[in-house]
């Protein structure tokens, strides 16, 4: 097998179960693409990884003992994602990529589907070996791959969407406490469905009483808002993508609930609305896309967050509830705060931080891969002296 040899101090890195290390962390690189065992300087084994010079992290570290990349790997490692998720419903994400120590897989598991995203060339490589075990631990109906992500593109590898093994509805039935999503697949967002805001639409349906009114903002297929619904608030949800808002809508009427929809910008939508002198709403909730790619997008995008705060902040009530999330690793806690603060001071409105809230348990954050930690929901409540 070839070997890479990482340079001094990067090292630790590895030996810190950190599954990656830049072209430029390494002291040697051997001549070919393809499995290598890792070493420090001074010959020390760190573990066993995949060399790809085109790719933007040129080794991927699989495992941190000495052994083969092979379907019994796989199974290991998918066996392990699945007996921690034992306790769950058949509707969570079975794998989150390094996390699960699989950097560059994720796996969304709806009932007897599997949807898939490979995000790096090592994953692609290695997919022949992979993909027969996943279809032995998880014994699906079906899989469908949706790997159309920018890391992807970021690794020089083409878009791939579609059925890669077994029956593959072309809707997808997603169940979340007694709410049923029929979801297109080919319209579907990302894997199909927000899974990661589960516990918080909980939450949401635990705190909201009958008769407030609750505004789901980028609410993509309505999870928030029709939680409020059944709990017998008005709901109110605004999204851009006409196809989401398609399966809200289906959906409501299917269940009897009713939930007023908006389609078009947030902020436009959000500043129309405070414009209009709409009742306030005691809860308001948003949850925008992956904003920020890389730290230096960081400027615009906050001033972009203070925009939106403002009229969500005109259209809460006394004493309401705000909730803004961030699924981009790069917008953390530090910037939901100081974002809400400026709204909040342009807006004379004073608030406590009542919650912070991470990633839910089905997308482990690792303590040694900062990046998976990636949602932040901070919970405030408007307190007037
Ligand atoms: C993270 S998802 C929201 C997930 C949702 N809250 C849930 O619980 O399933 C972000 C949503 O923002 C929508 N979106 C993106 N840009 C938008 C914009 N400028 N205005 C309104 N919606 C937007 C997307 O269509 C997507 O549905």
């Amino acid at each position: 097998m070839q070997r890479v040899i990482a340079k001094a101090g990067k090292d630790k890195k590895v030996r810190n179960f950190y599954p990656g290390l830049f072209a430029d962390e390494l002291e040697e690189a051997p001549s070919e693409t393809g499995i290598v065992k890792v070493y420090t300087q001074d010959k020390h084994f760190l573990g066993i990884g995949y060399y790809d010079p085109k790719s933007r992290v040129a080794v991927r570290v699989y495992r941190f003992d000495d052994g083969p990349l092979d379907k019994k790997f796989f199974l290991q490692r998918f066996g392990r994602a699945r007996e921690k998720r034992a306790k769950l419903d058949p509707f969570h994400r079975l794998l989150h990529a390094e996390a699960d120590g699989l950097p560059g897989l994720v796996v969304d598991r709806f009932g007897g589907v599997l949807v898939v995203q490979v995000r790096n060339r090592a994953m692609e490589a290695l997919r022949e070996t992979w993909l027969p075990a996943l279809i032995e631990a998880a014994q699906p109906v079906g899989i469908y791959e949706r790997s159309d992500m920018d890391s992807r593109r970021q690794e020089g590898l083409p878009e791939k969407v579609g059925a890669i093994y077994g029956k593959v509805p072309q809707v997808l039935e997603v169940q979340e406490d007694g709410l049923v999503f029929s979801i297109p697949l080919d319209l579907a967002q990302k894997t199909g469905y927000y899974l990661d805001q589960r516990e918080n639409r909980r939450l949401l349906e635990q705190m909201a009483q009958p008769g407030q009114r609750v505004l789901d903002v980028y609410s993509y297929v309505g999870g928030f808002a029709l939680r409020a619904a059944r709990k017998g608030a008005y709901a109110m949800a605004v999204d851009k993508d006409l196809d989401a808002l398609g399966v809200l809508d289906r959906t409501a009427s299917r269940l009897g609930l009713r939930v007023d929809i908006r389609q078009g910008d947030a902020v436009e939508v959000l500043e129309r609305l405070a414009w209009s002198k709409t009742p306030p709403f005691q809860q308001v909730l948003l949850d925008p896309p992956a904003l920020v790619k890389k730290p230096d997008e960081l400027p615009r995008v906050k001033r972009l967050l203070v925009d939106l705060l403002r009229p969500a902040l005109r259209l809460l009530a006394p004493e309401g509830w705000l909730w803004l999330s961030s699924c981009a690793y790069y917008l953390g806690v530090d910037e939901l705060l100081e974002v809400t603060r400026r709204a909040a001071a342009d807006e004379g409105r004073r608030l406590r931080v009542h919650a912070i809230r991470y990633n839910p348990s089905d997308h482990p954050w690792s303590l040694h891969v900062p990046e998976s930690l990636y949602l932040k929901t901070a919970i405030f409540q408007d307190d007037p002296l």
